[in-house]
């Protein structure tokens, strides 16, 4: 006869129960950069948000910036680095394809033979992530997840492409995924995500293999894609959470571009958001740091006393894939 296999007790319900980040020291602004490429800080500022970004030494492995944040995210959990049982990294600046972040960042933080692994889906890979370990804690596969978004984007950067170079920059952020004692406690809501492999050519590293390969982007048509599809997968993630537009405290969308973010507030304010909504514009001094940009705006917003404990966070990342992924998030 079939035996009946054993199920993993699960949690009632997830939760965020810390947040981390960590960027490099160096602070470099549109004057610097419009010293080696044709731009310049108004352009800059007028099209893109950035007033300055954070660059790491070339010397400074994206690993230790990803386990900088992940630290500090086990510390504001009130817990040690041994209680966290798993442990994801989303990336996708790695220098190699092997061997993962995830192992041996949870090593750096002194984590316990941990579940690691690594997902990319770019921009979009923090909410990827904390949807997963959501759900991993919910079906008993782990009792804390680490979720980590790292990006050194500065190793994959044409430093000569000024369409590309004046964008993108490095840092990571966390956030420590627990278990909720009641579905009523639960603080994460259902996962909304998605893709549309169709569109790969928008934003990819070209190179062959065994090459150092340079990021790519066509930016025009990825803002016409992120200005009309990114408001609807955030209503779909408010909806999905049982809620309403006007029920958001806080809104967090990937720091992509001022312009994006202010089309798709505009949209969902249509959609009966409120005006007194909170909007992340951490762009302006991190500039787009891929999968970490939503975790550290939300841990700046939270040291500049902009979001507290029971606020409703609306996530959502989108870029390359194309790869989108939202939900709905109460901070702890
Ligand atoms: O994180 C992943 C998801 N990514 C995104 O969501 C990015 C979406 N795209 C964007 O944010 C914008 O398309 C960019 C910021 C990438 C570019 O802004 P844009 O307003 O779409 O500029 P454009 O590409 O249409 O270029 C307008 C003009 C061009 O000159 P001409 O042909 O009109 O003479 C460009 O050559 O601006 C020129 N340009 C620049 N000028 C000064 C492009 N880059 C620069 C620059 N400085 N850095």
């Amino acid at each position: 006869m079939t035996p009946t296999l054993r199920p993993s007790p699960g949690a009632p319900g997830a939760r965020v129960l810390g947040w981390g980040s960590s960027q490099p020291q160096r602070v470099v602004t549109n004057d610097e950069l419009a010293e080696r490429v044709a731009t310049n800080d108004n352009w800059i500022r007028e099209r893109v948000g950035i007033v300055s970004r954070r660059i790491a030494d070339p010397e400074t492995p994206l690993v230790e910036i990803a386990a900088d944040a992940g630290s500090k995210a086990v510390a504001d959990a009130g817990l040690s680095p041994t209680d966290v049982d798993s442990i994801i990294v989303a990336t996708c600046t790695m220098p190699n394809p092997i061997p993962n972040a995830a192992a041996q960042v949870g090593t750096r933080i002194g984590l316990a033979a941990p579940g690691a692994f690594d997902i990319n889906t770019a921009c979009a890979g923090f909410c990827y992530g904390l949807g997963i370990a959501s759900d991993l804690v919910r079906a008993g596969s782990s009792r804390h997840v680490l979720v980590i978004g790292a990006e050194k984007l500065s190793h994959w950067l044409d430093w000569d492409d000024r369409a590309t170079c004046i964008i993108f920059a490095d840092g990571a952020g966390a956030a420590v995924v627990g278990p909720a004692p009641t579905t009523d406690d639960a603080g994460i809501g259902p996962l909304v995500w998605g893709s549309d492999g169709s569109q790969y050519p928008l934003i990819r590293i070209l190179g062959e293999p065994g090459e150092s390969g340079l990021l790519h982007q066509e930016g025009q048509a990825v803002f016409r894609w992120a200005t009309t599809q990114v408001a609807p997968i955030a209503l779909r993630a408010i909806e999905r959470a049982g809620l309403a537009p006007e029920d958001i405290d806080v809104f967090i969308p990937h720091q992509a571009n001022l312009r994006i973010i202010d089309a798709v507030t505009k949209r969902l304010r249509k959609e009966g958001a409120r005006e007194d909504m909170r909007v992340a514009q951490d762009i302006v001094h991190s500039g787009n740091t891929s999968s970490a940009s939503i975790p550290l705006a939300i841990d700046h917003m939270r040291a500049a006393g902009q979001i507290s404990r029971g606020d409703v966070m609306l996530l959502v990342g989108f870029g390359a894939g194309l790869s989108y992924a939202g939900q709905v998030v109460i901070c702890p």
